[in-house]
């Protein structure tokens, strides 16, 4: 197995010096710690009004994760409904992602429907016929063609264009708003993490594989559990901590987001500083939480993108999309990453990660526990709620707006 080709310039200052921090933590032993410990009310898991008021400010107003950018291609259209409403993110042969809702302006048909229970994939398209009367789209939004239009007389055409949502790209990713308004800088909202998504080469990477599941739990209860180490020697014993460091980690902060290299057995014995992503992800798994519900990680070979989403608040709905890297996508592939899906979804993800969200989820309806503890190693937790929390009160926006 040969090395993939990456770019081999310089990591961005930042992730050079989160680099230099695990060398650090790994040749002393010593483990950065955070400077509080804390409690999240066991309410802000289970309260319907919490709930609400975290979908009328986080998930109706700020950009979130829709797709990676080689889910849509030029000339194709993708649904996305993962916020509660019909969604549909284009891409113009020129290559503009957009993002409309998947609402015809006539009596209301969604455009570009869903079929089975599989995650939907883009279609190729030149533009959106609605399937009902065939009113006609481009895929810039503006009404083309309407059947019989003159029986529409005293009806504007001009007002019938579809409507469209904040959307932009960076890094390799597809940002959207739920709500119609005025456009945001998706690399502004970053906060510099879209350098490092560049330098990993993310916009690059194809995709094997997405699963789409809901699951019995609050959507931050698995939010957590990608938010410290802590519980990787403990619950992922027999799994993933065979590779692992003990709750050896680094984070910077980037606004609400933040980029956290988690080292892996390999960094304990002293490493060169990674002049590739390759290198990297040898003695380190990068992992970017893109605030409020999107998680990147990334493995020694490939790349989790997981989106969480909040359809009730005792559910979560689960979007991971596995992405592989460009020149590993042929046949002689397939069989080793399905093996990786099935050991990182079905095992890793669902019967630990999940299974334990689902399992708390039960226990604080017992009353047992009137908050979550979490100590120094989980103080990101903390910063996590404390961000849902000010982005509910109004005083935390997204940057870009
Ligand atoms: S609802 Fe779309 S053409 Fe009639
Ligand atoms: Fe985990």
């Amino acid at each position: 197995m040969t090395d993939l080709t990456l770019d081999t310039a310089p990591p961005p200052p930042a992730l050079a010096d989160l680099m230099a921090r695990l060398d650090r933590s790994c040749r002393t032993g010593t483990r950065e710690l955070g400077a509080e410990t804390g409690s999240v009310p066991a309410s802000h898991y289970t309260d319907r009004v919490h709930w609400q008021n975290e979908q009328d400010s986080l998930f109706a107003h700020w950009p979130i994760v829709a797709a990676h950018s080689a889910e849509v291609a030029p000339g194709s259209a993708l649904p996305f409904d993962a916020l509660g409403v019909p969604i549909v993110v284009t891409r113009s042969i020129e290559g503009r992602a957009r993002a409309f809702f998947n609402v015809c302006r006539h009596r209301g048909m969604a455009l570009v429907t869903t079929k089975g229970s599989a995650p939907p994939k883009a279609t190729p398209c030149k533009a959106l016929v609605c399937p009902y009367h065939g009113w006609t789209y481009e895929l810039d939004g503006r009404l083309r063609h309407r059947l019989h239009a003159e029986t529409f007389d005293g009806i504007d055409p001009a007002t019938l264009n579809l409507v469209e949502l904040p959307c932009d790209e960076a890094g390799g990713l597809i940002f959207v708003k739920r709500t119609p308004g005025p456009p945001f800088s998706a690399a502004t909202f970053l906060q510099g993490l879209d350098a490092h998504l560049q330098w990993l080469g993310l916009a690059d990477m194809k995709v094997f594989r997405k699963v789409d599941h809901v699951y019995r739990a609050n959507w931050k209860l698995t939010a957590d559990a990608f938010l410290e180490g802590y519980h990787i020697r403990v619950l992922h014993r027999d799994t993933i901590y065979p590779f692992f460091a003990d709750a050896m980690a680094v984070n910077l902060r980037a606004g609400p987001h933040q980029d956290s290299l988690v080292a892996r057995r390999t960094a304990l014995e002293g490493f060169e500083p990674p002049r590739d992503r390759s290198a990297l992800c040898k003695v380190a798994t990068p992992t970017q939480f893109l605030f409020p519900n999107s998680f990147l990680i990334w493995h020694p070979d490939y790349v989790s993108l997981i989106g969480m989403f909040s359809p009730a608040p005792d559910e979560v709905r689960w979007v991971h999309t596995m992405l592989i890297p460009p020149d590993r996508t042929g046949d002689d592939w397939h069989a080793h990453w399905e093996k990786t899906f099935n050991l990182i979804e079905k095992t890793v993800f669902q019967q630990e990660d999940i299974a334990t969200a689902v399992g708390i989820q039960k226990g604080l309806l017992s009353g047992a526990n009137t908050g979550l503890v979490a100590g120094r190693l989980e103080s990101d937790v903390l910063r996590f709620h404390r961000g849902v929390d000010a982005a509910i009160g109004g005083t935390l926006k997204p940057a870009g707006d």
